[in-house]
């Protein structure tokens, strides 16, 4: 029987529960997948904690991404048994197999293995999004990363070179910046040496970045309105160290732009947008220019223990369930 990780009472990622469960028919247009790997993602902690902004109902599956072969397929065409994929879900992907609706699943990268296809599309997803439609980076423009050390800060500085942006990567340790360095960070600062914000004025000559991708939140963000330069965007990706404030005196002076990002609710309030965007990124993996980090690999039983290297900022990169 296929087994998965059970979310029955909201709380700390110890509380999940992993328990077999009876294989559903397909129906018309879907596809069942085995999965061989899944990926953790900050939201999943958040989700299972109830402190995210999609909430299922009691009892659920965490996991909005993984990887593995298609096993079954209900009258969908272009796809077959033994076909390698990449599965989306708003949540379910931590367990043996999956039934998704054959538009939730795309080709695995032939160069990438299913530890990688199952952690490449939310980090990378968003953080694309995030510079392209959001922020429109230009070629030459300065790009600071916070949180590059993460999922979405090292996607977005690898991103950012891809675009053509000087890329200031911030983290918390040395070994997340050297990291961030391999994937191309021009320059790198450590938030224990000095303040950011003072690094980032000597850096780009008192001028100031274009662009703050932000998944951190809190005083990063509040502080990075002190080393913009003129017509700044400023992404808000995510709060893991809290929700920040915008100074709008700040935002008015540099006539800045503060933006959220929600990247999976763009793709569905704008299906051609997310298409064309997949499509970018599947071609990008494809020629070897952007590929994840992946710091850890623990097997599904071990999902709680991959979720604390999030909430414990020890991983770099992502961290990925490995489940065949
Ligand atoms: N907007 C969207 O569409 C979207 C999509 C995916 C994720 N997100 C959000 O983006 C954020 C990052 O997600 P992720 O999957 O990349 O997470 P991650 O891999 O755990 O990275 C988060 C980074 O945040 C920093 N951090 C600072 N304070 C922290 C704290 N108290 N606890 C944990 N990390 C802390 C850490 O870097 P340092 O140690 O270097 O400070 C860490 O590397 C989350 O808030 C997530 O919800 C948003």
């Amino acid at each position: 029987m296929p087994r998965a990780v059970v979310c029955r009472e909201l709380g700390p990622p110890e509380n999940l529960l992993l328990e077999d469960f009876e294989r559903a028919t397909l129906d018309e247009g879907q596809v069942r997948v085995a999965l061989h790997a899944a990926g953790i993602n900050f939201p999943d902690a958040l989700m299972v904690a109830g402190q995210y902004q999609l909430k299922p109902d009691l009892p659920f599956t965490p996991g909005v991404e993984a990887a593995g072969e298609v096993i079954e397929a209900a009258n969908v065409q272009g796809v077959k048994a033994g076909d390698r994929v990449i599965a989306k879900a708003r949540f379910g992907c931590y367990a043996d197999e999956i039934v998704v609706p054959s538009h939730q699943i795309v080709p695995l990268p032939g160069n990438f293995n299913f530890a990688q296809g199952a952690t490449f599309l939310a980090a990378h997803g968003t953080a694309c999004h995030a510079l392209v439609d959001r922020a429109q980076i230009q070629e030459g423009e300065t790009l600071l990363v916070h949180g590059a050390g993460g999922g979405v800060g090292l996607a977005a500085v690898e991103l950012g070179k891809v675009f053509g942006a000087t890329v200031i990567a911030c983290a918390s340790s040395e070994e997340k910046l050297a990291v961030a360095k391999q994937k191309g960070a021009d320059r790198t600062v450590l938030y224990s040496r000095e303040p950011f914000r003072d690094a980032v004025k000597r850096i780009t000559d008192g001028r100031g970045v274009d662009v703050v991708f932000d998944p951190v939140g809190g005083e990063i963000f509040e502080q990075s309105l002190r080393c913009i330069a003129w017509g700044a965007r400023l992404l808000v990706v995510g709060f893991t160290a809290g929700i920040g404030k915008a100074a709008t005196n700040l935002v008015l002076i540099k006539g800045a732009s503060v933006l959220g990002v929600r990247a999976g609710e763009a793709a569905r309030k704008n299906p051609a947008l997310g298409a064309a965007r997949m499509k970018a990124l599947l071609r990008l993996a494809e020629e070897g220019r952007v590929a994840p980090h992946i710091s850890h690999r623990l097997p599904l039983e071990d999902c709680a223990k991959a979720m604390r290297l999030l909430i414990d900022r020890k991983a770099i990169g992502r961290v990925a369930l490995t489940i065949r």
